[in-house]
This record gives C-alpha cells, structure tokens and sequence, in this order.
C-alpha cells in the first residue's frame, strides 16, 4: 500500500499517465455476503457503496470515462427476488446520487437494452441521462440488461436494413460502421478492463470493445473494491506495453527513458 493511502490519508492515484476508458466487472457481491452468512442481497447493498465510492474518486483523479457492468442479459434469469432486489438498489442508486453527478458534472449514459428495466428505473434514469447530457467532467457508463453479443447482433441488422433499402453495399460495410452502430458509438475503447473476484473471463460484455484492452483480475470482491485497489489496478496499467500487434521496438520511443515494461 503506497504510504499516502495509509489511515487519514487521501488516496492518490500513480504518478504517470492514466487510462482514458476504465471498464470494471464488478463481481462478487453474492461471494462477499454468503462469505459473511448474509443473504445475497445485502452483497449487492455493499457493492452499490462500492459503486458510489469509485465514481467519486474515478472523477476525481481525471478519468474520462468510467463503464461499469452493473446487469447483464444473463441476469434476468437470476431469481426473482434477487433481480427485484437489483433493480431497486439501481432506482436507489439513481435518485440519491443524482445531485453528486450533477454537481461534479458527470454525464450519465447506458449500453444496454434499457427498455427491459421496469418503470420505476427506467424513467429515473432517463431523466438523469437528459439532465446530465451536456456534462463533460466525466462519462459515466451503466451496462444495464448488457450483452455483447446482442449489442453487436443490433448493429449487423441496423446494417442489414440499410442494404436491404439498397442504401449500402456489403463490400462497402467498414469496422468503423459496425462499431457506430454499437450502444458504445462515439466512445473511444475501454483502456484498462478490471474484473474484481477472481474469474478469468469476460461474461458477454463489451465484446467488440475490448479487442486490445489491457486486462487487470483481482481477488478482491466489488465490495471490497475501494480507491486504493483501483489505484493498484492503474499502477499494474501503467507498467504495461501496448503493443496493439506491433513489435517493443515499434511502439516504445528509441530513447526510452521509461521505466522497463513488467509485462
Ligand atoms: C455481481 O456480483 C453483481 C451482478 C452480477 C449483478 P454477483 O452477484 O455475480 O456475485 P457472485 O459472483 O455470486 O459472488
Ligand atoms: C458478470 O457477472 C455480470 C456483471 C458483473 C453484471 P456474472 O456473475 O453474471 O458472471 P458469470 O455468470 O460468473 O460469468
Ligand atoms: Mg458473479
């Protein structure tokens, strides 16, 4: 632990260049409450304080934008109860953090199929995204009702419509018609994707997106997750080498005076 996280102290991300996009898999709440005998339910209570916490501090230290998978598709099939539980903690979340991401100039967006949220979310939401649209301190991104594949599914047949009027060729469809076509359009890439709990995969989400991302697991579980684990994953970022499929020698300055990459 850097020595300005200690007690009494205000977290401080690394010196060095930070990620534009941090995406984070928040997982682990079930685990962090059965962990401790306690329904499953009061994990998702602590992960949403998670939630809160990472977005104040994420705004704070400059990120641009900040995606977090908070409901995937796969979830609609968790039990009821559970999703119920969910979804209030989302309408929850949206009406007491509403004047903080007004007031610290955070624009509220989603990717997702949103018009699956009940009533009770969904218009919360819509009036945040509305009133914080113009914001630019920070893109703060939920993937609600997420799935990647379905994401990019929608994107393949608003392109198929548009051949089907006679309006596009096939051979003329590019990568970057498809990626504006996606929910993320106008969104540069996800810099840095972090999976709090441990599991060693992507779940459906951002499948598109991620192509180079830098990938960061922890064991810590999202409601464990705090500013000084974040600040663990940016130091593990900055230590790395993007070589987007070239060679070290192509992509690190000739005089490098750069710390030697780790990985
Ligand atoms: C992540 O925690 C929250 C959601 C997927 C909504 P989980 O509920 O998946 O927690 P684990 O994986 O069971 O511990
Ligand atoms: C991924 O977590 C979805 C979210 C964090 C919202 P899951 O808990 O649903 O993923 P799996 O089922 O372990 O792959
Ligand atoms: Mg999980």
């Amino acid at each position: 632990m850097e020595s300005s996280e200690q007690k009494g102290q205000k977290p401080r991300p690394p010196p060095g260049p930070l990620p534009a996009h941090v995406a984070i898999i928040m997982d682990g709440n079930g685990r962090w409450a059965q962990q401790k005998s306690l329904p499953r339910v009061l994990g998702h209570r602590e992960g949403a304080r998670s939630v809160r916490r990472i977005v104040t501090y994420a705004r704070e230290i400059g990120i641009r934008y900040l995606t977090l998978y908070a409901f995937s598709t796969e979830n609609w099939g968790r039990p009821e109860l559970e999703v119920g539980a969910l979804m209030m903690l989302l309408r929850d979340y949206l009406e007491d953090e509403r004047p903080t991401i007004l007031k610290n100039n955070i624009k509220l967006s989603t990717i997702g199929a949103t018009e699956r949220l009940p009533g009770y979310v969904r218009d919360p939401l819509v009036e945040l995204m509305r009133d914080s649209s113009d914001n630019t301190g920070m893109t703060l991104t939920l993937a609600l009702s997420y799935s990647g594949r379905e994401e990019i599914t929608r994107a393949t047949r608003a392109l198929a419509e548009q051949v089907a009027r006679g309006e596009l060729k096939p051979e003329s469809i590019t990568a970057d018609m498809v990626a504006n076509r996606l929910d993320t359009a106008g969104m540069p890439d996800p810099d840095l994707l972090i999976r709090t709990s441990g599991e060693l995969r992507i779940s459906n989400f951002m499948l598109w997106q991620l192509a180079y991302t830098e990938l960061y697991i922890t064991q810590t579980l999202w409601p464990d997750f705090d500013e000084s684990t974040l600040n663990e994953a940016l130091r593990a970022y900055q230590g790395r080498t993007r070589r987007f499929g070239k060679t070290t020698e192509q992509v690190l300055p000739p005089d490098a005076s750069r710390p030697a990459p780790t990985r």
